[in-house]
């Protein structure tokens, strides 16, 4: 037998890249790869990109420049740019960067081996259709290898919403979600395979619609289907928009055990008129209400956002209102960042703020969303939490895991293993986690 392909993937961006960069590596084990950490002993190279803010694509070219000398030495050595770059820029890509070899968009790469396969003759090889075919089912079935205690699991894709400023609706498609079945079937394998903990991903998760037995089921009524697979123990679900978060879901966040506390509901800013132009289609009094529904069904969540500061035209006034939003919402975690316009977006046609101002605003929310962050961490001391360890800490007998919150938790003298779910009270915080110790 021949020895293995080595295959080096580098993600960027967000979780569904994360979940995207497992299949695609699965299904490239089947043409004998298997993955490697470096590039320097690499035959594949991929980049699964992003594309959502400029300097993200920027970095894109960067890394592939670097590869100039490995490519030099190893003739053979195949590079690909998988991902929302991919999507965006096509053949643009080969253009400026001649070193690539394939070129393949998120909703394609079930084709990836077969790409691989040609570029190996030599040729160069672009797919970014929108293929009538579903990718998940058309990749090779995930291996039966163990896993750890946590997983991501794509159920919905692609975005219908526009907001002005995002990229997401042309380089993801449109909405689409996952049948149930499919899910199912995908969470259990999971399960046998160690994982402890779903977390449910798609680019408006909670506009999920997929097709059941009886018609389409909510997000919510998938999660009541996971609730039962046994040895399942834990579900999340991210991202989601505010004016899909139906009351089947608030309320489930309420009545099922397994759901945690824990909600990623993105307002992007705290002014009308800013959310009005960025097409929202929500005040930033329809998100408090909604906010103020969600912990009357669940008092303790930890609510999550994103933030952008510097959007076309917002003046002082407009980022105090996102300011004043921030303090109604107190914040258990948050993403912020400055505006970056996107060609082809809405928003990029629009009169810019001055950089200077946007830095010093992104600069003041951050203080404020930190501050907020630490409050709220500081609050569990004392307080008793699920844990469902992960691996061992950086000290002899320590364990690390994650609570019900998110937040990272440190466990000296921890006779407890990874994938083992423990209560927890907590008696300090730091910088970044907690520390506890087991109760019983
Ligand atoms: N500029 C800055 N931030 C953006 N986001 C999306 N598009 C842009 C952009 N053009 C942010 C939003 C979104 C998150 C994933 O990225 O806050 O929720
Ligand atoms: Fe982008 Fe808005 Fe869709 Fe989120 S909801 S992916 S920010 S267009």
């Amino acid at each position: 037998m021949s020895a293995p392909k080595k295959l080096y993937i580098k993600t960027y961006g967000c979780q569904m890249n994360v979940y995207d960069s497992e299949r695609m590596a699965e299904s490239l084990g089947g043409q004998g790869y298997v993955e490697t950490q470096s590039p320097d002993d690499a035959d594949m190279i991929l980049l699964n990109t992003c594309h959502i803010r400029e300097k993200a694509a920027e970095k894109v070219y960067s890394e592939l420049g670097r590869f100039k000398g490995l490519k030099a030495a190893k003739p053979d050595l195949k590079i690909g740019v998988a991902g929302c770059v991919a999507q965006a820029e096509g053949a643009e890509i080969m253009r400026r960067q001649p070193l690539v070899d394939l070129v393949v968009g998120p909703q394609s790469y079930h084709r990836l081996p077969a790409m691989e396969a040609r570029a190996g003759t030599g040729e160069k090889v672009l797919d970014t259709d929108f293929p009538e075919e579903d990718k998940f089912e058309k990749l090779a079935r995930r291996p039966k290898a163990k896993r750890g205690p946590t997983a991501f699991l794509t159920v919905q894709e692609g975005c219908d919403k526009f907001c002005a400023f995002c990229v997401v609706p042309y380089t993801r498609g449109a909405e689409v979600s996952r049948p149930v079945d499919r899910v199912l079937r995908e969470a259990e394998d999971l399960v046998e395979r160690g994982v402890r903990e779903i977390t449910l991903l798609g680019q408006n998760v909670n506009a999920y619609h997929g097709a059941g037995p009886e018609g389409d089921m909510t997000l919510a009524q998938l999660i009541w289907q996971l609730n039962e697979i046994d040895g399942l123990e834990r579900i999340r679900f991210t991202t989601s928009h505010p004016n899909d978060m139906m009351d089947d879901l608030i309320e489930a966040h309420g009545t099922c055990d397994k759901l945690m506390p824990y909600l990623h509901l993105p307002v992007q800013a705290g002014s009308d008129k800013i959310l009005k132009r960025m097409n929202r289609a929500h005040t930033a009094d329809s998100y408090l209400r909604l906010i103020e529904r969600i912990r009357a069904a669940r008092p303790d969540i930890l609510i999550s956002g994103d933030f952008i500061v510097g959007f076309p035209e917002e003046t002082e006034a407009d980022f105090q209102a996102t300011l004043d939003l921030v303090e109604a919402v107190k914040y258990g975690t948050a993403y912020s960042f400055k505006y970056s316009t996107r060609p082809g977006t809405p928003a990029a046609e629009r009169a810019q703020v001055d950089p200077a101002e946007a830095d010093d605003r992104l600069q003041r929310l951050q203080a404020l969303l930190t501050r907020q962050q630490r409050e709220v961490q500081d609050s569990m001391v004392g307080r008793e939490v699920g844990v469902l360890f992960e691996r061992p800490g950086r000290f002899a007998g320590q364990m690390v895991g994650k609570s019900d919150y998110l937040h990272a938790v440190h466990v000296a003298d921890c006779d407890a293993a990874p994938g083992d779910l423990r209560r927890v009270r907590i008696v300090s915080s730091g910088t970044n986690s907690l520390a506890g110790e087991l109760i019983g």
